[in-house]
Formats: structure tokens, sequence, C-alpha cells
């Protein structure tokens, strides 16, 4: 199979997942994440905002507000193409809908984030395989947010967060796709 055909089959599966299934993939989502001391220890953590059967991060982002972590969400960047910003989100951040009909917070330099001072970013994904490789929805906006990263010891640590439909077990990789780490699925912690 292409990426291509690995993107559509792994999105019809995760857009079959009942509400049921939605709401506690979710919730164990959050049991499992506090067993990861990365999760725990950050003070300043990336998440997005899901859309099209993602896993539902509004409880993670609900916890990191209730323990005092800082949020900060994606922004597409107004005139780089191709590149993301982190903004600062809490409940009284205005919103707007981006050109993806993803919500994202209305631009405001004083709340940028810089990627070198977020200590975790939980990456969606669409699919990942055995290896810690991750395709996405096929912009690459995180393979060029975390690329300056890669081969240093400083910056953000990368984390996916999936639902297990979306493992397979090998996926074609590019040159320019950046490995994770850590992925989190609601029931299994995976490490490379
Ligand atoms: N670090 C980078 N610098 C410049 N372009 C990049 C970088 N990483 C990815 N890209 C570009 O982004 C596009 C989409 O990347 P791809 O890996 O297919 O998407 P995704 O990771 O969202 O599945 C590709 O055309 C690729 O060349
Ligand atoms: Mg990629």
């Amino acid at each position: 199979m292409t990426r291509t055909e690995f993107r559509q089959v792994i999105r019809a599966r995760r857009n079959q997942l009942s509400e049921q299934q939605q709401q506690d993939d979710a919730h164990q989502l959050l049991d499992t994440l506090l067993k990861v001391d990365e999760w725990v220890n950050a003070s300043t953590i990336a998440l997005y905002l899901s859309f099209d059967g993602e896993i539902n991060t509004q409880n993670l982002i609900q916890w990191c507000w209730d323990h005092g972590k800082r949020v900060c969400v994606p922004v597409l960047h107004p005139f780089s193409t191709g590149q993301l910003l982190f903004l600062e989100y809490t409940p009284s951040t205005p919103m707007r809908i981006n050109q993806y009909n993803i919500a994202e917070p209305a631009l405001n330099q004083l709340s940028i984030v810089p990627v070198a001072t977020i200590d975790l970013i939980a990456t969606p994904l669409v699919g990942f395989d055995n290896n810690g490789h991750r395709i996405g929805m096929g912009g690459g906006y995180y393979d060029r947010t975390l690329a300056p990263f890669l081969h240093t010891t400083t910056g953000p640590m990368a984390l996916g967060l999936a639902h297990h439909c979306q493992h397979v077990e090998k996926l074609p990789t590019e040159s320019w796709d950046v490995p994770l780490p850590c992925i989190v699925t609601p029931s299994k912690i995976w490490r490379w």
C-alpha cells in the first residue's frame, strides 16, 4: 500500500469508532499518560484540538490546566507556509477556524510559545508502526516542527497519541519523516 492508501484506510477505521469507544479511549488515554514520567513532569505541553476521529484531547487539556501546566496548541503560520506556531491555550483564549476547518487560537504575538521552550509535544497522527514511524495527514507540519531537534538532546520531546486501530506493522517512510520516541494509546506505552 502507498502512503496515501494507508492514510485512507486508517482514517476510515478511526471514523468508524463509536461515540462510546471514543469516550472510553479518551478516558483510558489519560490514565495511561499518568504512567508516563515525561507527561507528568512536563511544565509546558503542546497538545492539539482533535478532529476527524482523532482521540479526543479535551480531557487531557483540562487535566493540564487543573495541574498548573502551560498548554499550547498549533496555529498555521500566517505567512511561512507549512510551518506551525504554538500559541498558549487557556479557557478564555479567543479561537478561530483555520483553512483545514480546525479550531486554533486567534493569532496574538504575546501568546506565541517558542518551540524550544516546550517540554513535550503531543503529536496527532494518522498511522504509526512497530518502529515508531508516523504518517500524518500529509502536510508534513510535525516533521518540520521536530526536524531541528532531531539530532540534539535539547528541545521538546515528541509523544504520539493514537487509538489502537491506528497501529499497523510497517509504514512506507520518507527521508524527511521524523520518527517518534514514544507513542501512547489507551492501553499501551510504546517506546523506541
Ligand atoms: N523538514 C522538512 N522541511 C521541508 N519540507 C518538509 C519537511 N518535512 C516534510 N516536508 C514536506 O512535507 C510534505 C508532506 O510530508 P509527509 O511526511 O508526507 O506528511 P505527514 O508527515 O503529514 O504524513 C512533503 O512534501 C515533504 O517534502
Ligand atoms: Mg511525515
